[in-house]
């Protein structure tokens, strides 16, 4: 259903104000064709309210030409940014970017980072945004999981439906991801409330087994049987089982590019005002599917790019798989426990 101006114009308020928006910094709206209008005009309002001096700036889509869905994270690659030197100044010039567009992660989107910029992605409907506005709390909940994260060597996951999958940890930074941009040089993803890291290159080593109700994205679907797959030296080899492993395996093939099939980020779900059921209400145009990546208790694992981890794999194909039921263990520690989170893994005490 939808919701009032002043509902999302408040909403705005509360994130611009967790991310610490000051009087007469310069915020710049990234938008395309694909962007909300109540989205963009309460966010321009909320930031003008803040004494912020707000630009927009109007992209033209890339990549919709190769890519096989709409889903906005589907295809990765080039972005309007590349080769774009004055939309890069504008950005670069920023104190804040709201990209309600997907600026997709690239060199061009470090480098405004790199000078401090902050970015904050907000592109679910008005009233997924205002169902999941952030709060301290879910950040103190992110942080309190990173920590015990980035001290783990090793992450195990195993589920009664087969899955036993380890991961060595280490070498690569800590996304934390909880929903406003509160420190310079931040990118953040309104609504989210999850952690993530990235295996190390080719230690990823077991079996995942997905079972029915686990999710597909950009698919944006649940699987409706068990669909297994082989992981050897950070790839996966092998994905067998019905339908749902036909067609995960045919939309891969189709980028033609071995790396599609690494290992990318591993993490677990930590937003409660998140519902895994959530994407089978919706249209699939009409969500990126966070509800799905950021449920709390989900084990959260993907494939493909490293390169917004600062690792050198750039491919086009990205499948997030948001699973429930899963037991993530760091270093034998459980953080996660048969899908439902621990208060050492961030959960409620
Ligand atoms: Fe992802």
């Amino acid at each position: 259903m939808p919701v009032s101006d002043k509902q999302l114009f408040e909403a705005w308020m509360e994130v611009l104000t967790l991310s610490e928006l000051q009087a007469g910094q310069s915020v710049t709206i990234l938008t395309s064709s694909n962007t909300h209008p109540q989205t963009l005009a309460m966010a321009s309002l909320a930031a003008q309210h803040k004494g912020a001096i707000v630009n927009r700036l109007d992209l033209p889509p890339v990549n919709g030409e190769k890519s096989l869905t709409r889903d906005l994270l589907s295809y990765f690659g080039t972005t309007p940014l590349t080769g774009n030197k004055a939309a890069l100044a504008a950005l670069k010039e920023s104190d804040l970017v709201l990209d309600l567009m997907v600026l997709l992660f690239s060199k061009e989107q470090h480098e405004i980072l790199a000078g401090g910029t902050k970015i904050l992605l907000a592109v679910e409907p008005p009233e997924v945004l205002v169902r999941m506005v952030p709060t301290q709390e879910d950040r103190a909940r992110v942080l309190k999981a990173s920590a015990r994260l980035r001290a783990a060597k090793e992450m195990r996951v195993t589920s009664t439906a087969g899955t036993d999958v380890r991961f060595a940890l280490g070498d690569f930074p800590i996304l934390e991801e909880y929903g406003f941009t509160d420190k310079p040089g931040r990118w953040d993803h309104w609504p989210s409330g999850f952690l993530a890291t990235w295996s190390n290159e080719g230690t990823a080593q077991g079996t995942i087994v997905l079972d029915r109700g686990d999710i597909l994205l950009p698919q944006k679907s649940y699987v409706t049987e068990p669909v297994t797959l082989t992981v050897q030296n950070g790839y996966v080899t092998k994905i067998e089982g019905g339908l749902d492993a036909d067609l995960l395996s045919e939309y891969m093939a189709s980028f033609n590019d071995p790396e599609s099939y690494a290992i990318s980020h591993i993490g677990w779900g930590l937003q409660e005002r998140a519902h895994w059921s959530v994407l089978s209400l919706y249209d699939r145009e009409a969500t990126t599917g966070m509800d799905g990546r950021a449920f709390a208790g989900n084990f959260l694992w993907s494939m493909g790019p490293n390169n917004e981890a600062g690792g050198t794999r750039e491919c086009a194909c990205h499948i997030d798989i948001p699973m429930r039921n899963c037991t993530v263990t760091l270093d034998g520690e459980e953080m996660v426990v048969a899908g439902k989170v621990l208060p050492a893994g961030g959960g409620k005490a």
